[in-house]
């Protein structure tokens, strides 16, 4: 699909199909979610661009890579998204992140706005957003209109599964950011989940069901 970069690593595939299982366990689903975001964040970084620093190492000079321009800045859609946003501030510590409060009305699926906290810099940034259910992409696409709006310029979704009818809807609304994902489910049931799926991400992480 155009724009959707699926990562289809073997690792991932695997802590996937044990986070998708009914009978995981709590604690065990966070761990999961927490390794796997690193890898995931691993191919949404993989092209940054590089400059490099004079620096001494204990053998001599050398022209060393390191990450050109501002630190990155990941978003996450709460309250799902910190799942995804714990993993990767192990692997970029220096990360800044962005906070965006959404909540879904149940009745009409759409995303309600209740919180909103970010860098005042994000047009300077890398900005990435995440949240590891990109289901009807309501709540998704409003965020990132949000860090748009608030001055985002380079912007890229990061989810763990996503729906075909919410890649469609994204794609429309915001054609120019680009999608990362772990896998590309079915469908979406007529409650807005998607099917397999692996139920409500945030009930699974936090055990709230
Ligand atoms: N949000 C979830 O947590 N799970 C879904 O299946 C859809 C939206």
């Amino acid at each position: 699909m155009d724009g959707v970069t699926v990562i289809d690593h073997p690792l991932v595939q695997h802590k996937l199909s044990i986070m998708r299982d009914k009978n995981t366990s709590t604690g065990a689903f966070r761990l999961l979610l927490r390794e796997i975001s690193l890898l995931l964040c691993y191919e949404v970084t993989r092209d940054l661009e590089l400059t490099t620093k004079s620096i001494e190492t204990p053998m001599g000079p050398m022209d060393a890579p390191t990450l050109k321009g501002k630190k990155l800045c990941f978003a996450s859609i709460l309250r799902a998204g910190n799942g995804l946003l714990e993993g990767m501030l192990d692997l970029v510590p220096s990360a800044r992140v962005a906070h965006v409060g959404l909540y879904r009305d149940h009745k009409t699926l759409e995303a309600i706005e209740y919180y909103y906290k970010a860098p005042t810099d994000l047009q300077d940034r890398l900005v990435i957003a995440v949240d590891p259910m990109l289901a009807t992409s309501n709540s998704a696409t409003a965020a990132i209109e949000k860090l748009i709006e608030s001055g985002a310029k380079d912007v890229r979704f990061l989810c763990l599964l996503a729906a075909p009818e919410g890649i469609r809807n994204f794609r429309e609304r915001l054609p120019n950011v680009p999608i990362y994902t772990a896998a590309i489910d079915d469908h979406l049931n007529e409650v807005g989940y998607i099917v397999p799926g692996l139920g409500d991400a945030g009930d699974r992480m936090y055990g709230t069901k």
